[in-house]
């Protein structure tokens, strides 16, 4: 099939390639010419495993290419996807300008039947607009429909997600819509995939409950971390102990910092929002919410519970992502971690596998603040390790010249990186676990 695939961020770009490498023929619009040449190269401008490999496979089959020109774009093909950004706004609702710039430029330059589909993450009943915006700006003629395909990729697995769906949800409206989709999506109902129909309201309030769902599940298991903390229980036997529950079931329930990233705290956020402008108070997700940013304090405070005074102490941070395996540093709780440090005039060594140079952007290098091109070389003359994001690397570092290079062996873990029995030599203190060697605080 001809897919149009319009925004070429981490949504845009998987699904574009994605779809591509399943032998549609697919034409990817950005706004501008920025990194346009590298795409058409292969070289995609975001860190997620396998992408590159999928987009040159695809440039060299002639299944993929880039344009900046949006009227070429909508002119290629009857499917389009509208994979723009919906930031959060000033009020905590999602910000739609893109959502409608796409559907003025799609009404002013459409000359025959479209399928309009919203993959980007919008409130429900967002589609009536996108609707309402097409019919005002296109000249009446000409017949569409809109549709919505909420996608459920993760960063640093997308290209695993796409290709292994729990589920793919699509609203439609009309039995034209509905037929197209069911074409586009053979290659999964054929292998045993769910393609879930519904109306594009329940397709949209799928999205936002379901990110919601599992933030909630992560504040719940934090919660409970702390408890554990309190009582000298481990809470990775809780987390196991209830997730083989299978109505309750063990993923998402990792106890730790704390989510950040570019989904979860807006989408709550704009969640609570919608239920607000319905007239409902979703308490539910502002403890969620409250839990979540508590999560970073009560790290600061376990630093600071060890460290007692900051200034000029050597802290190494490894991780400065929002996940392991992205480079994708928004919202990360790296950023609060590292803001709150730098006032107390610790001298930071920082290290991420690939989220370095974005987090420069952010915290450019000074007196206090320095990057540092390898975990071990960040942890030179040490006074304590701050680990902030599960990368692989991490969890295979040799212990022993960890130790080796630090002043201080201590360790503060806010992802549960070891076991405390693999700790030995070490101060380590992690979340929602007993401590092992824990100096006693005078
Ligand atoms: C999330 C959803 O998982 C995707 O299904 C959805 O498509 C995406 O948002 C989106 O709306 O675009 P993503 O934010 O990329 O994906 O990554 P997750 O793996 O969900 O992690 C989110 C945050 O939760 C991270 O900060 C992670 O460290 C944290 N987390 C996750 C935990 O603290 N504990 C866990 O057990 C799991």
């Amino acid at each position: 099939m001809k897919i149009t695939v319009i925004g070429s961020g981490y949504v845009g770009l998987v699904t574009a390639a994605c779809f591509a490498d399943l032998g549609n023929q697919v034409l990817c619009a950005k706004k501008t010419s920025k990194n346009l040449d590298k795409l058409n190269q292969g070289i995609s401008h975001i860190y997620e495993p396998g992408l590159d490999e999928i987009l040159k496979r695809c440039l060299d089959k002639g299944t993929i290419e880039f344009t900046n020109d949006i009227k070429r774009a909508i002119d290629f093909s009857d499917l389009i996807f509208i994979c723009v950004g919906t930031p959060q706004s000033e009020t905590g609702k999602a910000d739609l300008s893109q959502v409608e710039d796409v559907a003025r430029q799609i009404a002013e330059n459409m000359t025959d039947y479209k399928l309009i589909v919203e993959k980007s993450t919008v409130p429900v009943n967002t589609h009536q607009w996108v609707k309402k915006t097409v019919q005002r700006y296109s000249n009446g003629n000409i017949q569409f429909d809109v549709a919505s395909n909420p996608e459920f990729l993760r960063e640093g697995t997308g290209v695993y997600d796409f290709n292994n769906p729990d589920r793919i949800v699509v609203g439609v409206e009309s039995e034209n819509a509905h037929k197209i989709f069911q074409e586009l999506y053979r290659p999964f109902t054929e292998k045993g995939d769910v393609l879930l129909i519904t109306t594009p309201a329940a397709a949209e309030l799928i999205k936002h409950a379901s990110n919601s769902f599992l933030a909630m599940k992560i504040s719940y298991i934090n919660m409970v971390a702390e408890l554990c903390e309190k009582v000298g229980i481990d809470v990775n036997m809780i987390a196991d102990g209830i997730g083989y529950d299978q109505r309750i079931g063990r993923s998402f329930l990792n106890a730790g910092i704390g989510y950040g990233g570019s989904c979860f705290p807006k989408d709550v956020r704009a969640f609570i929002k919608i239920a607000e402008d319905h007239g409902l108070d979703f308490g539910l997700l502002r403890e969620t919410e409250k839990i979540n940013s508590q999560m970073r304090e009560r790290f600061l405070e376990k630093v600071e519970n060890v460290l007692w005074i900051n200034k000029d102490k050597n802290i190494t941070i490894w991780g400065l992502a929002f996940k392991p395996d992205t480079d994708d540093i928004r919202e990360a709780p790296s950023i609060d971690i590292v803001r709150k440090l730098y006032e107390t005039d610790a001298n930071l060594r920082l290290y991420d596998p690939q989220a370095g140079e974005n987090f420069q952007n952010l915290f450019p290098e000074n007196e206090n603040i320095r990057y540092c091109s390898d975990k071990y070389e960040a942890l030179k003359d040490s006074d304590a390790l701050l680990l902030i994001t599960e990368w692989d690397e991490f969890k295979n570092a040799d212990l022993n010249k960890v130790k080796n290079l630090m002043r201080l062996p201590i360790i503060i873990d806010g992802r549960n990186m070891f076991e405390s029995e693999v700790m030995e030599g070490f101060e380590y203190y992690s979340v929602g676990r007993e401590n092992t060697n824990q100096s006693e605080k005078p």
